[in-house]
């Protein structure tokens, strides 16, 4: 049996689950490959004793590794956008197949990445870019590639996943849940990159580029995080039959793409609300099959290793056997890339939750409703909270029809004008993710 050679570079904490499982299931994976996959040279600054054999090759400037003439794939597990992108290039020019689980190099500098590899007629894999462990990347390229996808609606930041779990089932604070997402390593070395909606940005324009055929572009998707979010609407969602996830979403209207990360309220009978803790799952709506959906562990170990080695082992196929799949790296030759128009947030048609503080005297609610109505906001229901003792204002919460963000807009800047209203209202999305 023939042997391919890795060079692994990061034995951190994917580096070394990538370690761990292909020692475990060495006999498997072969078996499957059809050659012994051997981790021959390892990159990293510290040694783990455990990642390593009497005759692996260790060095502490990654860039050798992808100069080593016996290497056949690179494995880029260091993170970041510099280095990794350096060590990157320079593996392409030496003619090695490269495989990556580094989301925002793909979604940053994929396409600079891609035309190299091209050149130089070598893979670029990396599937464990997105959502760790579900090989959602395969799925939309291979196995759903006779579709022509909708939508996709994802749970795609498992820390973000995580935090909201906790705030709703445990009634736990925000910031203290972080820590424990920073504690278990679920979080980004930057958690704010999680919070604030930056990771499911990346993972989205990764996710949108293959499913759709335009290009990488994490500075079309509107980001929203999770920070601003009150346990109180958590709570009046749960009232009304709703969960609150942070959501990905991207789909294909007559007028253009929405491309768009924020936090929806979904109602509670659809399987994404059920998704809780650092699960991440997509759920994908396509023409042939109808809808789908991938659910698994976003993050972690192994789970990510499990990618990664997916994708070794598909290059190791092409290694020692040149039987070439034909797989491009976003499912089309960059020529069929092609600009698309991305609605902007305003243009977006979705329902609404609406909270907003209100004075509680006689006509009150209906200049507010009538506000509604004359824009032409039909309202789904409406609960008004009983006013607490000492408190002069009372919660109002309005779940809308589905209308256009800019009008919705409107209605909320004349709410917040109204005398009787205090404040600004809280606006969150409303997804039902059963509309084409
Ligand atoms: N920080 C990421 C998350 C890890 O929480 O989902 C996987 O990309």
């Amino acid at each position: 049996m023939k042997t391919v050679n890795i060079g692994l570079c990061g034995l951190g904490t994917v580096g070394g689950g990538v370690y761990a499982v292909l020692k475990r299931n060495a006999a498997l994976i072969s078996a499957r490959a059809g050659s012994n996959i051997l981790v021959s040279h390892v990159g990293t600054r510290s040694i783990n004793p455990r990642c390593v054999t009497a005759s692996t090759k260790i060095s502490r400037d990654v860039v050798q590794i992808s100069e080593d003439p016996d290497i056949h794939i690179v494995v880029e597990l260091i993170g970041g956008t510099s280095a990794a992108f350096d060590l990157i290039m320079s593996a392409i020019r030496n003619g090695k197949h490269v495989v990556t689980a580094n989301k925002a190099l793909i979604a940053e500098r994929g396409p600079e990445i891609f035309v190299e590899a091209e050149k130089y007629e070598v893979i670029v894999a990396f599937e464990a870019a997105v959502a760790g462990g579900i090989p959602i990347i395969k799925a939309l390229r291979e196995g759903l590639v006779a579709n022509d996808i909708h939508w996709m609606a994802g749970i795609i930041n498992g820390t973000s996943n995580f935090i909201l779990s906790e705030m709703s089932s445990k009634k736990r604070k925000f910031q203290e849940v972080l820590e424990e997402a920073k504690e278990k390593g679920y979080a980004e070395a930057d958690p704010s990159f999680d919070v604030d909606g930056t990771d499911a940005a990346q993972k989205l324009a990764i996710l949108a580029s293959i499913a759709f055929s335009i290009p990488l572009n994490t500075k079309s998707i509107f980001k929203e995080g999770i920070a601003h979010l009150q346990p109180r609407d958590i709570e009046y969602a749960s009232e009304l039959g709703y969960v609150v996830k942070h959501l990905g979403i991207a789909r294909q209207k007559p007028t253009g793409i929405q491309l768009r990360v924020h936090p929806a309220l979904v109602p509670a009978s659809c399987l994404l609300s059920s998704v809780d803790n650092v699960l991440n799952a997509i759920m994908v709506d396509c023409d042939a099959l109808g809808s789908t959906l991938f659910y698994g562990r976003g993050a972690g170990s192994e789970p990510t290793a499990s990618s990664v080695i997916a994708d070794i082992v598909d290059i190791s196929r092409f290694v020692t056997t040149s039987n070439v799949s034909g797989t491009r790296p976003l499912g089309v030759k960059f020529a069929d890339i092609k600009n698309k128009k991305i609605l902007p947030i305003e243009q977006i048609e979705t329902c609404y939750y609406l909270r907003f503080s209100m004075h509680d005297t006689p006509g009150a609610l209906s200049k507010a409703t009538s506000i509604m109505a004359e824009i032409g906001i039909s309202i789904e229901a409406i609960i008004q909270k009983e006013q607490p003792l000492g408190i002069d204002y009372v919660d109002v919460i309005v779940i809308t029809n589905s209308i256009m963000e800019l009008h919705l807009s409107l209605a909320v800047r004349k709410i917040e004008q109204l005398e009787t209203v205090q404040g600004d209202a809280t606006v969150i999305r409303l997804e039902r993710l059963d509309q084409v």
